[in-house]
Parts: C-alpha cells; structure tokens; sequence
C-alpha cells in the first residue's frame, strides 16, 4: 500500500466517510502534501462515490487547494489595499528576488512559492503574510531578511522563533462585550434557570440584530428555525471574515472563544440542534488549534456534550469545519453547501437556511459577535444591552479600523456613534475618505462625517478603512474591483462577466484613456448587476465604483482623455462608420476611444 493510500485510508477511518467531509479531507491532505496528488483523487473518488471531475473542480474552487506542488515554504502575502497602502508589493518583490523566485511560481527546487493573497483579517498590523498557514505581520525589510535566512536553512515553520507569530488583539476601546469577563458557563446556567422560552423572548427584547452585515433579527431567526420541522436542527458561526478590512471576528475567536461558544450552546438549547458547527476561515488555521482546546475544555467542565450542565436531554457538541480561501463562502448558503463538502456556491433562497439548511435541514446560521452578544444577554437581561445603541441599532459595535490612522485595531462602540467621532479617537488626520463595512460597502467623504454606525445609517459588518488626503481613491477601487472578480463563484453571469467589464473599463480611466462614454458604461453594468446577479456578492460588487463616482466625481473627470487629443482625430468620420456600423448613435464615442 502507497503512503498516499495509507494516509487517506487513516484520514476516511476517522470518520464515517461522508463526503460531507470532503473539503475537510482535502484540506488535510493539502496540508500534508502541500498539494492534492492525483492518487489521492482517485481513492477519494471510489471511496466517496464522488466522481473524479467533481472533486478536481473542488480544488480548482478553493483558493488554498492546489492540483500541483506549492513549496515546503507555501507563502501568500496580504494584498488587501491596508496592505498596499503599508508597502507589501516592494516586500513580496524583496523576498523574491532574495529567494530566486517568481511571484505566483514554485522555486525550481521545490522548496518556496510565494504569491498574493486577499485580506488574511491582519490590516491594524501588516502588510501580513502566511506561511503553511500561520500569520506573521508588522512586515518590514528585517522580518523579510530573517524569513528568508530560515527558509534557506531548511527550519521548520513549527521552530521559527514564536515571536514572528505573534498577532496582537490590539483593542483599542471596550464597552459591554470586550470589557467584561463572564465566567465560564454562566450564560448556559442562565439558560437552564431561566428555562428556553423566556431566554428567546429576553434576546427578542434586546432588540439583537445579526453583526454579519445584513443586520437580521437574531430571534425572530431562532424563533423560526426552531418551529420548523426537520430531522435535526443545526447551529453554525460564520467564522469566515472575508470581507477586507474586517478582523474583529479574530480578537472574538482568540480572546472571547469561551463566549461564543456559549452563545451557541444557548442557541442550540433553544432551536432544539444537537450540533453545532464553527466555519473557521481558512486565513485563520493558526487559531484552530487554542479552539478545539477551549472546547475540550468545555466538554470537561460538563457544558458541551451529553446533558449539560446535568440537564437530562440537553445535548450539543460543537466541530469546526475549515474554509479554504473563498470569499464567498461567507455568504451563508455558500457556506452551508461548502461544509457540504462542496463548491460554495449560493443557493436560491427562499427557501432560507432557517427552514432548509445544512443537510436540507432547519439551521440556524449568525456571525460570531452575534453569538457572544447573545451569551452577554443571557446573562445581563435586555434591559442592560438595550440601554446602550439606538431605537433599531441596540448594544455595541465592534469596528475594525485600518489605513491612515495612528491608532488602528478594535474599537467598540455603543451604535450611533459618529463617524467624526471613530476618526478622532483613533488619531486620523487630513481623512479623504473612509470606506465603512469592506470592499462592499460605503465610501464616506468628508461632508458626511457627522453620520452615524448604526443599521438605520451607515451599517457596518465591522470594517472602517481609513484614507487621507495623500491616497488615490482609484487605487482603493481598483483594489476591490480585482478582490470581487478573483472572489466571484463564477456562477452567474451578471457576476461574472461584469465585473470583468468593469476591471477593464476602470483600468481605461486609470491609464487616462476613457471617455465620458465609458463612465455612463460604468454606471449601466454597475446598476445591471445590482439588480440581476444571484447573490450577495454580485449586487454589492459595483458599490466602489458607483460609490466614489457620485460623491468623488473628480478622481474620475480629471483622467478623463484630454479633449486636446481630438483635433488629430476625424471626429465625423468615426462617427459615420459608427452609424453605419450599429446604427446607433451612442456608440460613436466609442468608436473614438478605441482609436
Ligand atoms: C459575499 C458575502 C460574504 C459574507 N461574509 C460573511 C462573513 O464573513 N461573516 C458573516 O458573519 N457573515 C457574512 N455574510 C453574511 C451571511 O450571509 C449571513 O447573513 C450572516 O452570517 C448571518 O449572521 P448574522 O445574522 O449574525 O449577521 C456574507 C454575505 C455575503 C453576501
Ligand atoms: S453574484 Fe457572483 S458570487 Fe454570487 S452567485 Fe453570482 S457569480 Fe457567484
């Protein structure tokens, strides 16, 4: 028997062999081999009923699995624009040069590959980098130097010195969440004492709405969850945190795991779910290993497992499931389909996960704030949470805050506050603009300062991008426009091929040779998949774009092509041949810019 053959035989012998577990597996074995050898396919294949095509298309989806070796060294650098803005193109091009190696290739010897990565959630401390998955940030030319030396050495990863590895939680500012310390298992006592009708109803009358973006009613979702019928109800967390800039989920996980987990116990309580899952995304593999201690602590102390807390009946253990590199698996049905072991692509919805999720069965899917501000209510009452926030923004909003500012790293705020107020406390002088909830959300310029983070204002997931005067705002919409086309699942069209358009049609203005024409085109492809593409991610593509065109239309006039050109061009004989050609009139300023 091969290696291989081995090595997959132990991995499918530890579990029942669903290919629900397929990423997982694959995962494991991209970690062993730094890549997915052909035979491994091939047994997966017959072993798992799943044909061949179907698991290469797998690896093909993921962004941390590979068909062909990466390096012993697998080295992907941050390139969200923080990242840029701190400098990680002239690093990755030092160690490149340092290393003798391409970026995006494998060294000839096989023993280093470096490439570009999106968001790795480092932003407050980079420009950052993973290698074999763990992070190291604060890059500089010294760290560079050093990465290199132990890689030309042959040192294990695992034997670097512990200090390249540290990523710091950096709060900055605590309010009801992070400021205080909840014993261990308090939120589930609560729960048992108070039983699971009236703990709903204090979480419906705290008002606690979804901390993942959208912003939905977490009890109104368990309430419907819970009376829908199904075999099993499930509990997830959304650990992905892809969207750029955003990194609270990380202090949340590496800090406050014992919380969240509490918060999804109590759920699990009242949806009836015997299981929960946390979806770990893959960028934070470095924090797996202090999660399943935390629960196997848990499950020690009696509050995870069979009849918690003594509680004849009440059931709930918890696994962690990895992502792999996809963006779009924060999307909540992309997520469910890919701890389904497969590609994450979004489902149609309705029917909505609350009634047919995870193995078509009612689940309950919330963001990891979510979950920990759940176990604080349990504990303090709604009341307490209520008396911080605004009439539909209640409690605190932990703010991810990057880019030009002298304090960066996790603030926590009652919502309503201001947006003035957020730069003032983390030192951001000369701002330009700040870019609130990721590449998806809102470019804010000055004159709108005054507004406030709150659902019924400027909602936010958690990101708050800081620009001063000295940036170029295209080279932030350029950097997002890139990181949805990478991120599109590819499934629909509107999606798919228009952001294409508009990467092309932004790069014509930033190299200053669009029209006015190309601007409208802009607009039109912009509003065509706000409207038509099949999820999330689609509708929310343009926003950079459409954005920064209405509240900073100077960065986009000013590149426009210089009207001093057009003398050297026969203007009406283009024009002619465009009639001629479509017969439309409009498409004759077209004409002009291609030639
Ligand atoms: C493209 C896309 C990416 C998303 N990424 C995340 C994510 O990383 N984390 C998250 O909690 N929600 C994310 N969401 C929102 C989830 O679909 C879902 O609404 C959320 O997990 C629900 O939890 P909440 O109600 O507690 O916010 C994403 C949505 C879209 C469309
Ligand atoms: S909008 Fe984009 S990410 Fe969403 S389904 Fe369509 S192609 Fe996939």
């Amino acid at each position: 028997m091969s290696e291989i053959n081995r090595f997959v035989s132990r991995l499918l012998s530890n579990t029942d062999d669903a290919p629900d577990l397929l990423l997982q597996h694959l995962c494991s074995i991209q970690h062993h081999y730094s890549h997915i050898p052909e035979e491994a396919v091939q047994l997966l294949s017959e072993r798992l009923h799943i044909s061949r095509v179907e698991i290469v298309s797998i690896v093909y989806f993921y962004a941390f699995l590979h068909m062909h070796s990466q390096g012993d060294y697998d080295i992907r650098f941050s390139d969200n624009i923080t990242d840029r803005m701190l400098g990680n193109l002239p690093l990755l091009e030092s160690m490149c040069k340092k290393l003798g190696v391409k970026p995006g290739e494998t060294r000839a010897d096989g023993r280093v590959s470096v490439e570009l990565t999106s968001c790795t959630g480092i932003c407050d401390q980079g420009p950052a980098l993973l290698v074999n998955g763990m992070a190291v940030s604060r890059l500089d030319e010294r760290r560079i130097h050093k990465i290199v030396g132990l890689i030309e050495a042959r040192i294990p990863v695992d034997k670097w010195p512990k200090k390249l590895f540290v990523i710091e939680d950096n709060i900055q500012r605590r309010d009801k969440l992070l400021e205080d310390v909840t014993t261990h298992g308090s939120a589930i006592e609560a729960f048992v004492v108070k039983g699971s009708d009236a703990l709903l109803e204090s979480v419906d009358k705290s008002g606690l709405r979804g901390r993942g973006g959208a912003g939905f009613k977490a009890a109104t979702k368990w309430r419907i969850c819970r009376d829908a019928p199904g075999k099993e109800h499930y509990v997830i967390c959304n650990a992905d945190e892809g969207e750029p800039g955003t990194f609270k989920d990380r202090i949340l996980l590496n800090s406050y795991a014992d919380v969240m987990f509490e918060g999804m116990t109590m759920c699990g309580g009242i949806i009836g779910a015997k299981k929960g899952f946390l979806y770990l995304r893959g960028e934070y593999l470095y924090l797996r290993h202090a999660l399943e201690e935390t629960l196997q602590e848990r499950r020690d102390a009696g509050l995870l497992g069979k009849d918690i807390l003594g509680q004849d009946g009440f059931d709930f253990d918890i696994e962690i499931h990895m992502g792999a590199g996809a963006y779009i698996c924060g999307e909540e049905s992309a997520l469910i389909e890919s701890m389904e072991g497969k590609r994450g692509i979004p489902r149609n919805r309705p029917p909505f996960p609350v009634s047919v999720g995870y193995k078509n069965q009612p689940t309950v899917v919330n963001n990891v704030e979510t979950f920990v501000a759940a176990a604080r209510i349990a504990v303090y009452g709604a009341d307490w949470f209520r008396a911080s926030g605004t009439e539909q923004s209640s409690g605190t909003k932990l703010l991810s805050i990057s880019g030009d500012c002298t304090r960066p790293g996790i603030y926590e705020y009652p919502y309503g506050v201001s947006i003035r107020q957020v730069l003032e406390d983390c030192g951001a002088e000369d701002t330009q603009a700040v870019q609130v909830s990721g590449a998806a959300g809102f470019t804010i310029p000055p004159q709108e300062f005054y507004r406030t983070i709150a659902f019924e204002d400027v909602p936010t997931g958690g990101s708050f991008m800081i620009f001063n005067q000295k940036r170029d705002l295209l080279e932030m919409v350029k950097n997002f426009n890139e990181f949805f086309c990478h991120e599109s699942c590819g499934f629909c069209t509107p999606c798919r091929i228009g952001g294409t358009l508009m990467k092309d049609l932004l790069n014509k203005v930033i190299v200053g040779h669009a029209t006015a024409y190309d601007l409208n085109e802009m607009k039109k492809i912009g509003l065509l998949m706000k409207t038509t593409a099949h999820c999330g991610l689609g509708t929310t593509a343009p926003n950079p774009i459409l954005d920064t065109m209405e509240k900073f239309p100077g960065i986009y006039s000013k590149r426009l092509l210089n009207r001093s050109y057009e003398p050297a061009f026969d203007l009406d004989a283009a024009l002619e041949v465009s009639r001629h050609i479509t017969g439309r009139d409009d498409e004759a300023a077209h004409i002009r810019y291609e030639r």
